[in-house]
């Protein structure tokens, strides 16, 4: 069976990340999307509500998507799970610096693991989890940027 991890800060999912799994999902028999964090920034949502929202969003898969949290250094949540598939969306070639010194730097200490990039669809290549929480401060539209529950969500923290 092949099995990937597809991490991210998710704060909170958009369209774009569920776009990303969806295509992953063409590739690996299982996905493990987990929330981690970032020590760089300072989320919105607490872990646990990230979690909530990617489960609900991700329903529709059933069990060919696992959601977890995850504490601690990527690489060692990767082995694990028995993987060594790394997934990360690629938006712009803003994305690219940035992704390509976590890859290498990953590789330098496994160098077994992979990680693989998979770009997004165009109509979501401007999307950020910051963007859509910005718009959302503002009572602006957010549908079908991000999953409905996500909608809601949003409505609540920022009502
Ligand atoms: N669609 C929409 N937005 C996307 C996207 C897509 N397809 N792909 C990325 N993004 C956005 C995210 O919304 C996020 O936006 P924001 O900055 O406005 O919040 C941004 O791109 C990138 O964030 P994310 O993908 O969540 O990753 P991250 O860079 O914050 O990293 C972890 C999160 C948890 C994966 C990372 O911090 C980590 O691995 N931590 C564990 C510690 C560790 O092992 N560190 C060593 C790594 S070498």
């Amino acid at each position: 069976m092949k099995t990937a991890v597809y991490p991210g800060t998710f704060d909170p999912v958009t369209n774009g990340h569920i776009d990303i799994i969806e295509r992953a999902l063409k590739l690996f028999d299982r996905l493990y999307v987990v929330v981690g964090d970032n020590p760089q920034k300072a989320p919105t949502f607490t872990a646990e509500e990230r979690v909530i929202m990617l489960k609900e969003a991700l329903k529709p898969h059933g069990s060919k998507v696992e959601v977890e949290q995850f504490r601690g250094l990527l690489l060692n949540y990767v082995k694990e799970k028995g993987s060594n598939v790394i997934i990360r969306g690629l938006r712009a070639i803003s994305d690219f610096e940035y992704e390509f010194q976590r890859a290498q730097f990953n590789r330098e200490f496994e160098k077994d693991i992979e990680t693989i990039f998979i770009m997004t669809k165009d109509d979501y290549a401007f999307l950020s989890s910051s963007i859509i929480k910005e718009i959302a401060m503002f009572h602006g539209p957010v549908k079908g940027f991000v999953p409905e529950v996500v909608e809601r969500k949003l409505k609540e923290k920022f009502h």
